[in-house]
């Protein structure tokens, strides 16, 4: 089978932000405790964080993690996560009927942010939590002093301000299983004071309201329709979720994309109406703030207990292949999705895995690695003239799924492909109208005859970045990806 690609530096959909990149760290089982922070095992370094998951993650470049949640942060007080550490309270934690120790909060996590170099995203409580506790915690965070919260923070040794910019309006507030989840007129109404109130504090944030929590649920759209509506003026991004799993088996799981793509284009004509009904110049944006693939591990019943084993997916070859097909939706639409964050980032639904010995790498984490490190500039609108495939109900679907990108200072070209079909060679022919390809930098292949295997503490290498098969000839890059698999390719390019 042969799929040709088209590019053209013209066919342009805008600079890539590289927030889409993102991660999430939750609450939540052992994401925190014994995954980003342990201070008894022997990686810890002086603030208790595990280096070796530092020097893991920072391969990912993830330029902002958004944090403590999720479910969790709904019935959150954030006041339990600051101060002396032997003072903290252990509480009863609500969403994952866990024990919380509060040994980590948010100057921890800002510390922890600093090293690994990215920007904190903070959700504020809009569940249990008052409007005006979220705009105390803008204060303790970012007023630089004489004020009681701000003070407060410099007595617990945080004399410059955390100056964080991202500030999330709660958490899936439409989601009945959400503490103190209320319908969207309410929502919005706490949504719109909480924003008014923070940017109040401290006008340089911005801020996401909560959309839509799924595709399923019964008022999406609607929803996010009547949120808009109502705070418009007042946020800057709006929310959306997904989690995605395979139900009908695998031809039908590696056309997932085509779903992606499906939220994007509801969600462009979404705010592109509310944008209309408003005759507003704003531009709106999405922040795609939870995704990942999530169906096997649902254990989340935490038995209050301290970090207990929830949620700690085992990802093969074909959810790696769904990842990248997740951010090349977000880079194809890279007007549209300015924030983007792989939900989560440690033990829980998370590319590593901690043990007190090491860290096992899992299948995502290469597929984000890849596309993380060669999407650079601007992101092409690539014509994509491709063979289909029987997809289950999805029916026919293109085999190949492909994204590509331009730097346009270096002239490096980014091109990724993934090939759906679950077995089966796909040659890949892709040129550039207007400008030279002049060689192939780099090239990573992700694939397996198998799309259910996965690395394992005993086999930690199952699935994991092999050369790509790539060559230039008479100006064209030809690729060669077996299925089911990913290509990852990194392109010298010149003006013609
Ligand atoms: O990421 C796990 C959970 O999924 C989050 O807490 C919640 O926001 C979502 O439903």
């Amino acid at each position: 089978m042969t799929a040709k690609i088209y590019l053209d530096s013209h066919w342009n959909v805008g600079p890539i932000d590289r927030r889409i990149f993102g991660g999430f760290l939750e609450h939540l089982g052992r994401a925190v405790y014994e995954g980003v922070y342990d201070p008894a095992s022997p990686q810890a370094d002086r603030h208790g964080f595990r280096r070796d998951v530092i020097e893991v993650l920072a391969r990912l470049r993830m330029p902002c993690i958004r944090y403590p949640g999720g479910n969790f942060v709904s019935a959150y007080d954030w006041t339990d996560g600051i101060g002396p550490k032997e003072q903290r309270p252990r509480r009863p934690e609500f969403a994952w009927r866990s024990i919380e120790t509060n040994q980590f909060g948010a100057d921890e996590f800002v510390q922890w942010c600093r090293e690994l170099k990215t920007e904190p995203m903070l959700a504020v409580n809009l569940g249990t939590g008052t409007i005006a506790a979220a705009a105390e915690l803008v204060e303790y965070a970012n007023l630089p002093g004489g004020t009681y919260w701000a003070d407060r923070r410099r007595a617990n040794g945080h004399v410059e301000p955390h100056r964080i910019k991202l500030w999330c309006l709660g958490n899936e507030m439409d989601g009945p299983w959400q503490a103190g989840h209320v319908p969207a007129a309410v929502y919005a109404q706490r949504a719109l004071q909480a924003a008014r109130l923070m940017k109040g504090i401290d006008r340089d944030i911005v801020t996401v309201a909560c959309g839509s929590s799924g595709r399923g649920m019964p008022t999406y759209l609607q929803w996010d329709r009547e949120v808009l509506e109502f705070c418009w003026d007042a946020v800057d991004f709006i929310s959306a979720h997904r989690y995605s799993g395979n139900r009908e088996g695998t031809a039908h799981f590696l056309a997932e994309g085509v779903e992606i793509d499906r939220i994007l284009a509801d969600y462009q004509g979404l705010l592109d109406f509310v944008r209309g009904l408003k005759h507003s110049q704003k531009r709106m944006y999405l922040s795609f703030d939870e995704w990942n693939v999530w169906y096997k591990s649902q254990e989340m019943d935490g038995r209050w207990t301290v970090a207990p084993h929830l949620l700690e997916e085992i990802y093969n070859l074909e959810d790696a292949l769904v990842c990248a097909q997740y951010l090349m939706s977000f880079l194809r639409h890279a007007d549209l999705v300015k924030i983007a964050c792989l939900a989560q980032i440690t033990n829980v639904i998370a590319p590593i895995l901690t043990r007190p010995d090491g860290i096992l790498i899992q299948s995502i984490y290469h597929p984000f690695a890849m596309i993380s490190r060669l999407a650079h500039g601007v992101a092409l609108q690539p014509a994509i003239d491709s063979p289909v495939y029987k997809a289950g109900s999805r029916g026919e679907v293109p085999q190949c799924d492909a994204a590509a990108t331009l730097d346009p200072e270096t002239g490096d070209i980014g091109v990724f492909v993934v090939n759906r079909a679950v077995e089966g060679e796909l040659s890949v022919e892709l040129v550039c109208a207007d400008r030279r390809l002049t060689e192939i930098k780099e090239g990573r292949l992700l694939s397996g005859p198998d799309p259910k295997q996965a690395n394992t503490w005993e086999n930690p290498d199952v699935v994991a970045p092999t050369r790509a098969l790539a060559r230039l000839q008479d100006g064209k890059l030809h690729l060669r990806v077996p299925g089911p698999g990913f290509c990852a390719v990194g392109l010298g390019s010149a003006t013609r």
